[in-house]
């Protein structure tokens, strides 16, 4: 027999270095794994979050998609490595057939993804002939833990969704106002910058929701306090923005200073709520406030503990429009191995760190969520942004991409990023536009503002050491271009805010990967430059400085896809070269799609609740569209437990326009109305056009452009919730 630390040693399992960290593994060392075949499949997705491809890549020899939640400052793009959040879900599709592997594990995980060629490959057909198919090999690798894995059978891609849903629930719904456009940055500097801020976006027309405050807005780091020098009355400074109708974001981090006269750090000693080392020592680690404590979430009595600090009276000078953003939760430690929290750092009820290391920022959002929600008598919607994620985060809010840089690159990446977001059910993301690291060049700059508009969560946000960024400080013509990106987001918000219903009620994504849409356009499954916005609208965001013309796909056998702001039809072949000017990224509708929309804009979605509708009517070939609307108050949770909302289904077909209920649950009515119809590929001019409601028959204004096969209805005045038909004779 050899000494236990003979055998320890000679396979250097039980111990491993990292700088002058130990990690001496006191429960043994231990690894789960799985390996899954793939038949006929060639194109997988899913594992956010990686800086790559949308249709990932063979791993190749020794390397692995990383699944380890780290703080990766200005990450590489193209990698495989671990960043902020995790989703331990992969999708796999072909022409026939869509299925997913959640490998439910929050360790340190390892994907390993090898696609072999048709050829080397073989199975036996009946006629015992050999034919060769593709095949993908997936391997899983988890340090601690049991093998946890659920096998969504789909076959389409929306029935993955449903089922992966049924596991860790839905995009929760948000407030109207965080669909709307975000201005952060590190940092607005006091009470006078956010008021000169907010006003700059009046005076140049530019509507925004939300101004956000970063850490220098507290108390030497010190969550939930403010800085006295910087901001002596945020309650007036929220009320200023409340009467503007706009909201505050600010920062609240993980972790805590180590400051016995703090009353958060002294509490939450008190009640044991920390994190332990391995001494059960709390464990301390540096992070911005210098040295800090960490607030043991995956603790349900410090989850409610914490969730209970922001209630108005407990959090000084807050007030129901201040909400919040959640970030260093991987968690960041500075000081640490790779920048986070050690592996033996140990949890409630005697969990280590690396049992659970992925779930902590989840832990972190699920309680802020719960917080804003007691806050208001668990009468109002939360809004929590946050950097850390796992399965499900989706319940809780918006995560956004990190720490990105100013640079052409990351636009890019940022589409399949989020992509990938978007089909592991987090529907609601979104990167920093402009980029957070550096400056960007001001074509980047208006870029990013015409991709970001047309991504779920939009939000600028720069670095402290960059040059300030808001939307009016690069000359007249970039400031004309932003705000139209900037108005085109907020006309659009009712079909945003029907695609986030759809989202929550049946789990699908609002950023579409073109397979989801189109699952049998083998061309389409590995494209990530382009992507739908829920059934209707194609985004071809221009990724690439200098550009006159980008290629697009337009996927799918026998659509029709019209341009969505001129309303001509798309003629010539499936892949073309679109012209880009620099007014505008193309964007097109699908024939067949009803998308509602605002006519004007507001200072923000507050302004905006009553502001007239219109919708575009794409034809397709035989003359047939449909679509829906959602409409609630916006705000509160009464859709959830009262069925306070109105959820309509517009129809064209056989030249009438329909507008009925979609769901006769929903009770909520508002007084808005219906102005303007387009109806786009109508092949003739009509004689005559009828509006037929409660109130009887109109007859209605109308124009038809016989160049472009367009009748456009005004002055409609219909109920935009209630049921009529127009007729075109
Ligand atoms: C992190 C965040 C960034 C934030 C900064 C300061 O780097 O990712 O968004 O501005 O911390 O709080």
């Amino acid at each position: 027999m050899q000494p236990d630390w003979i055998l320890q040693d000679a396979f250097g399992l039980w111990k491993e270095k990292f700088g002058d960290f130990e990690d001496i593994k006191a429960n043994g060392p231990s690894s789960v794994g799985l390996d899954f075949t793939l038949y006929g499949f060639e194109n997988v997705y899913g594992l956010p979050e990686h800086a790559d491809v949308h249709s990932l890549k063979d791993t190749g020899e020794n390397e692995a998609y990383r699944l380890y939640n780290l703080d990766v400052f200005g990450y590489s793009v193209y990698d495989k490595m671990g960043t902020y959040g995790s989703v331990p879900l992969l999708l796999a599709h072909k022409p026939s057939y869509t299925c997913g592997i959640f490998w439910l594990n929050a360790s340190e995980t390892l994907v390993e993804i090898h696609s072999k060629a048709a050829l080397q490959v073989s199975v036996m057909d009946w006629d015992s002939r050999q034919k060769a198919v593709p095949k993908m090999d997936v391997r899983w690798m988890s340090e601690s833990g049991i093998v946890d894995v659920f096998l969504l059978l789909g076959p389409m891609p929306q029935n993955v969704f449903n089922q992966y849903a049924q596991l860790t629930g839905t995009q929760m719904l948000p407030p109207l106002f965080s669909l709307g456009y975000h201005q952060c940055r590190w940092n607005y500097e006091d009470e006078a910058d956010v008021e000169a801020v907010d006003s700059g976006f009046d005076e140049h027309s530019i509507p925004y929701d939300v101004i956000w405050l970063d850490i220098e807005h507290t108390d030497g780091k010190r969550y939930f306090t403010w800085d006295p020098d910087r901001f002596p009355d945020p309650v007036k400074m929220q009320e200023k923005l409340r009467e503007k109708r706009r909201k505050l974001v600010v920062i609240s981090d993980p972790h805590i200073k180590v400051d016995p006269n703090y009353t958060l750090y002294a509490e939450a000693k008190e009640k044991g709520y920390f994190v332990k080392d391995r001494e059960i020592g709390n464990f301390e680690g540096t992070c911005w406030p210098g040295l800090s404590s960490y607030i043991d979430f995956t603790n349900p009595a410090a989850r409610e503990w914490y969730s209970s600090q922001f209630s108005l009276d407990k959090y000084k000078s807050s007030t129901d429009v201040l909400y919040v953003w959640n970030d260093m939760n991987e968690p960041s430690v500075f000081d640490a191995p790779e920048m986070t929290m050690p592996k033996d750092a140990v949890h409630h009820q005697g969990w280590e760190h690396r049992d659970l290391h992925n779930l902590y920022g989840f832990y972190q959002q699920m309680s802020t969520s719960d917080g804003l929600i007691q806050r208001s008598g668990g009468k109002e919607r939360p809004f929590v942004l946050t950097r850390s994620f796992f399965a499900g985060s989706q319940r809780y809010g918006a995560v956004w991409t990190g720490d990105n840089k100013a640079e052409w690159e990351y636009l890019k990446i940022s589409v399949p990023m989020l992509l990938s977001l978007s089909v592991t059910g987090i529907a609601f993301c979104g990167a920093d536009v402009g980029g957070f690291v550096g400056d960007p060049d001001l074509e980047l700059l208006v870029r990013w503002y015409q991709a970001g508009a047309f991504q779920p969560f939009f939000r600028g946000h720069a670095m402290q050491d960059t040059k300030r960024r808001e939307p009016w400080l690069f000359g007249e013509e970039n400031t004309l271009l932003i705000r139209k990106a900037i108005h085109e987001r907020y006309t659009l918000l009712p079909y945003w805010y029907l695609l986030f219903y759809r989202a929550y009620r049946t789990a699908e994504p609002v950023m579409r990967p073109l397979w989801v849409e189109f699952p049998k356009c083998q061309d389409a499954f590995a494209v990530a430059s382009q992507y739908m916005l829920g059934n209707a609208l194609l985004v071809a965001p221009v990724l690439d400085s200098g550009v006159k013309s980008i290629e697009v796909l337009f996927p799918g056998n026998g659509e029709c896809w019209y341009d969505f702001r001129k309303y001509t039809r798309v003629k010539g072949s499936h892949r073309q070269k679109v012209a880009v000017t620099v007014a505008e990224i193309p964007v097109f509708q699908r024939g067949g799609s009803i998308i509602p929309m605002h006519t004007t804009v507001g200072k923000s979605t507050g302004w905006m609740a009553c502001t007239p509708y219109e919708l575009h009517v794409a034809l397709d070939r035989k003359g047939f569209a449909a679509g829906e609307l959602y409409v609630d108050d916006g705000h509160s949770l009464q859709y959830l437990h009262e069925h306070m909302y109105s959820h309509r289904r517009f129809t064209f077909s056989r030249n009438v326009l329909s507008s009925s209920s979609a769901d006769k649950e929903g009770h909520h009515t508002v007084n808005c109305f219906l102005e303007k119809v387009y109806i786009i590929g109508l092949k003739k001019s009509p004689s005559e056009v009828t509006a037929h409601d409660c109130g009887g028959k109109k007859t209605v204004e109308f124009t038809y452009n016989s160049q472009l096969c367009l009748l456009s209805l005004e002055n409609l005045s219909l109920q935009v919730c209630a049921d009529w038909e127009i007729h075109i004779v």
